[in-house]
């Protein structure tokens, strides 16, 4: 059994088909293992019902267990969409000292998650496991020795995995109290994001008034986060690429000058408004875009890698991206740093282990929520049988802002429905077989 080193989530014996049919799959006989950060064993507190004995039968009573069960969204393997798999898990989790169990209302989607299951992001254990990082929901009940969580709160929750899931266990103090006015969703869509987004640009580069930001994939989460908070800084100018069907929208969000990368050279759309260039630049693609985000700054200025999207091209992992993306990595050594008074910084949350510093700036980020300052953007809400779709909705770059799941099961009627659609959708993709095709090659044009 792997684990990540943080949630010490044991799966073992969990799955006992690691790629069983689609739809939901029962795991008969096990035991609970939502998220949880002890290395031991985990209880469960199975209901028992007492049952009237059948008539004639010498009158013993009978003691039939009727057990708990909840979803939970398991990666089964490497690959495409379909390898994130429904599956009922039973058992009721149940706290141990400091713990809390949370009914998950809402997850979000990362796009790392994206990258994990294609076995990009070496930080998630080894299938199969329960992905899912950040999710909000209801205190369900405490363990010995916690004060200041109540059954009934509305919380927060950050881990490193194992959060998608209708139940969770974990350590009161990675929960936080949800503001008021915040939904399960706005919950779900905040950590992660907005963590990443502080942390760069205020524990990094330090960004001060009159400033300006180049901000990659700002329609996405972490873009929206970092652009929300790039306002909190007065007259901070923010260059923003992404796709042009977005860019009203991150112009309203606060965007100062969007720039469509697909169509133009960001780099000389920069340069015409800037020539000096930019003072921070937040790099989540990685290959030949640091080296272009380098060039960019001025004097005095802060590059922070915090991703390699350029990696990802298409459903499955595409080898030919990933190498290509390392080939162009840039690097770059100390001296001609100092030569260009610039700051080459990298950021990964997943790599954090002091959870103190997490903390700390959730509670900035909480308050910033309750001040009307931050306020996370929903894209979308997909039921955990709809994984597939979010996961897509992501990687095809439909989103703009957050892809949420919701562990609650998608109402019957609209079941009908959206069978009815994907019958439609599979008619008009027998009909034309190279839609399917184009779809999948939806990639971004080849990087210089
Ligand atoms: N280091 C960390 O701790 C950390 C934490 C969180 C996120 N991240 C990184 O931050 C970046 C953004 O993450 P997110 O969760 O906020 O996702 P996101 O931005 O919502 O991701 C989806 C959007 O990214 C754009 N995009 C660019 N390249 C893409 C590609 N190769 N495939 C699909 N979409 C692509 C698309 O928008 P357009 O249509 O506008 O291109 C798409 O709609 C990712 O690189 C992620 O790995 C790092």
């Amino acid at each position: 059994m792997k684990s990540c080193g943080f949630c010490s989530q044991r799966m073992n014996g969990l799955h006992p088909d690691p790629d069983p049919p689609s739809g939901i799959c029962e795991s008969p006989g096990s035991t609970a293992s939502p998220f949880r950060m002890s290395g031991e064993e985990q209880p469960t507190v199975d209901t028992e019902q007492e049952q009237e004995p059948p008539a004639g039968d010498g009158g013993e009573k009978v003691v039939e267990q009727e057990v708990f069960t909840y979803r939970s969204l398991v990666l089964t393997g490497y690959g495409g969409y379909d390898k994130v798999r429904l599956q009922l898990k039973q058992g009721r989790p149940a706290p141990g000292g400091g713990e809390v169990a949370v009914r998950v209302r809402a997850c979000g989607l990362n796009f790392s998650d994206l990258m994990a299951r294609q076995g990009l992001y070496e930080r998630l254990p080894t299938p199969p496991v329960t992905p899912g990082m950040e999710c909000a929901g209801l205190v369900e009940a405490v363990g010995e020795g916690v004060e200041d969580r109540r059954v009934g709160d509305r919380v927060l929750v950050v881990a490193k995995c194992g959060l998608w899931q209708e139940m969770v266990l974990a350590p009161a103090d990675h929960t936080f109290p949800m503001p008021e006015g915040m939904s399960y969703e706005e919950g779900a869509a905040l950590p992660i994001n907005y963590v990443t987004a502080h942390m760069m640009l205020f524990h990094m580069a330090n960004v001060r008034a009159a400033q300006s930001v180049l901000v990659h994939m700002a329609a996405g989460g972490v873009g929206i986060a970092a652009t929300q908070l790039c306002q909190t800084v007065k007259d901070v100018t923010v260059f923003g690429t992404a796709s042009a069907s977005k860019h009203e929208a991150i112009k309203e969000g606060g965007v100062t000058h969007p720039i469509d990368y697909r169509t133009t050279d960001y780099v000389e759309e920069i340069r015409k408004i800037s020539p000096k260039g930019v003072d921070v630049v937040l790099d989540p693609l990685g290959g030949s875009d640091t080296q272009k985000g380098f060039n960019l700054l001025k004097p005095m200025g802060t590059l922070i890698m915090y991703g390699s999207a350029n990696r990802l091209s298409g459903q499955k992992k595409n080898l030919l991206a990933v190498a290509k993306t390392w080939y162009n990595q840039f690097s770059i050594n100390a001296l001609s740093l100092m030569h260009a008074n610039k700051a080459v910084c990298g950021f990964h949350l997943g790599y954090l282990d002091d959870f103190d510093l997490t903390a700390q700036v959730m509670n900035v980020l909480l308050e910033l929520y309750a001040q009307g300052k931050i306020k996370p953007r929903i894209d979308s809400t997909y039921h955990f049988e709809q994984v597939s779709d979010a996961m897509r909705r992501m990687q095809e770059r439909h989103n703009i802002g957050k892809v949420v799941l919701l562990p609650e099961p998608k109402p019957e009627e609209d079941q009908k429905e959206s069978q009815k659609d994907d019958k439609n959708e599979e008619d008009q993709k027998n009909e034309d077989p190279k839609e399917e095709a184009k779809q999948e090659d939806a990639v971004k044009p080849e990087e210089s």
